[in-house]
């Protein structure tokens, strides 16, 4: 059968960048190598502009419906006055909360040729090719009770509560214990057991579940403190990282910063399988909408490439090809072709379209 993708580009340099990205699948298509239902739609502002919301129970039909989601970037200052719940960035909530997508894979990948980029030494990232898993539905940013009262004497109190149950930390360790399978086989489990329950909950059945399910895989555990300075310090020591949605914002914000071009960064949201092993997942690229620089044909598209690499591997099987599209960008980039957020001294500094151009010929 054909596989079902919706595009859904957003606003900004969304859809500038989703067009290369286009032109890649059309490439898959005509080369043989996968057959597509394409659909496109609209979300985030360009989604007010029409309907009024961010985000319309169509497209959240035409999502449930897909095999993949390949998305942009939504959000601009001219949305910037909607209310909390009518804002573009509420599209990309909805569609997490809607397709239940739990566990957030955040790549941080140095090339090659942009190992100068790197605010660390090229010595330390060199080849760096780390994954971080964090859960994206649970935890403290959800958990109850939340909210803040106030206290007899007038003082006020803030609460929020971390919550984890032994299902939400099992489906997420096990994306990635999966994926450390098809990487270098190993885990790093990250919490604070010493100070936190939840933590010690987390450890202790991230251990059970690999000691029964997946004793090929190396597993570790590590305090998120020290996860931090070991980022910091010696990076290439993890495979893949799994995490607390806490814990996994703050780290993968850091792990992404070491690779010195955020504007290159993919990453994909996976729901849960069903029984036919059909799962709902998400590929955007980490950047956002970039409103200082959308219209002028300046974005890189190649984070909006690589989540669609990351989609063909994910959703779909599909290593080769992905590995592929991953390979064309490298190689763009050692030919020295550069957008503006990644210039370096020596390289050519190249817009969108001639970007595009660039890696559909490697
Ligand atoms: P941003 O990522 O859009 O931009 C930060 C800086 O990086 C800007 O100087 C921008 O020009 C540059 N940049 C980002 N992507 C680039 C690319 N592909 N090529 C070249 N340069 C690039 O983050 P910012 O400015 O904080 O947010 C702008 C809007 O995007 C806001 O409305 C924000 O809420 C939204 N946003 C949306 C996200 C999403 O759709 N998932 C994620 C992050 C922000
Ligand atoms: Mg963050």
């Amino acid at each position: 059968p054909n596989k079902k993708l919706l595009l859904l580009p957003g606003d900004g340099i969304g859809p500038e960048v989703m067009v290369e990205a286009h032109r890649v699948i059309d490439w898959l298509a005509r080369t043989g190598r996968a057959r597509f239902d394409l659909a496109e739609d609209l979300v985030g502002g360009a989604s007010i502009d029409v309907h009024g919301k961010p985000i319309t129970e169509r497209v959240i039909e035409r999502a449930l419906e897909a095999d993949a989601v390949l998305f942009g970037a939504v959000g601009g200052p001219q949305w910037d006055s909607q209310g909390f719940a009518n804002r573009p960035e509420i599209a990309i909530l909805e569609l997490r909360r809607r397709l239940g997508l739990f566990a957030n894979l955040r790549p941080a990948p140095v090339f090659d040729a942009l190992v100068d980029a790197s605010p660390l030494k090229p010595e330390i990232v060199r080849g760096l090719n780390l994954m971080i898993v964090r859960e994206a539905t649970g935890g403290i940013y959800f958990g109850e009770p939340r909210g803040i009262e106030t206290l007899p004497d007038g003082s006020k109190r803030g609460v929020n509560t971390e919550v984890y149950t032994t299902p939400e930390i099992v489906r997420v360790a096990r994306v990635a214990f999966e994926l450390a399978r098809k990487r270098a086989g190993r885990v790093m489990s990250v919490e604070k057991a010493n100070v936190m329950e939840s933590g010690l909950l987390w450890r202790q059945t991230v251990a059970a579940l690999g000691k029964a399910e997946y004793p090929d895989i190396e597993l570790s555990h590590m305090y998120a403190d020290n996860c931090a300075m070991q980022l910091a310090k010696n990076p290439r020591q993890f495979d893949v990282i799994v995490t607390s949605n806490l814990f996994g914002d703050l780290l993968s914000d850091l792990a992404s910063m070491l690779t010195g071009s955020l504007g290159m960064l993919p990453s994909a949201t996976l729901g849960a399988p069903d029984a036919s092993g059909r799962r709902h997942a998400l590929y955007e690229p980490i950047h956002g909408s970039a409103p200082d620089i959308a219209g002028k044909g300046q974005a890189n598209p190649l984070a909006q490439i690589l989540s669609l690499a990351m989609l063909l591997r994910y959703s779909f099987d599909m290593h080769e090809d992905g590995a592929l599209i991953e390979q064309a960008v490298a190689g763009v980039l050692a030919s020295g072709m550069r957008t503006a957020d990644i210039l370096q001294p020596g390289t050519a500094k190249i817009g969108t379209r001639t970007m595009g151009d660039a890696v559909m010929r490697e």
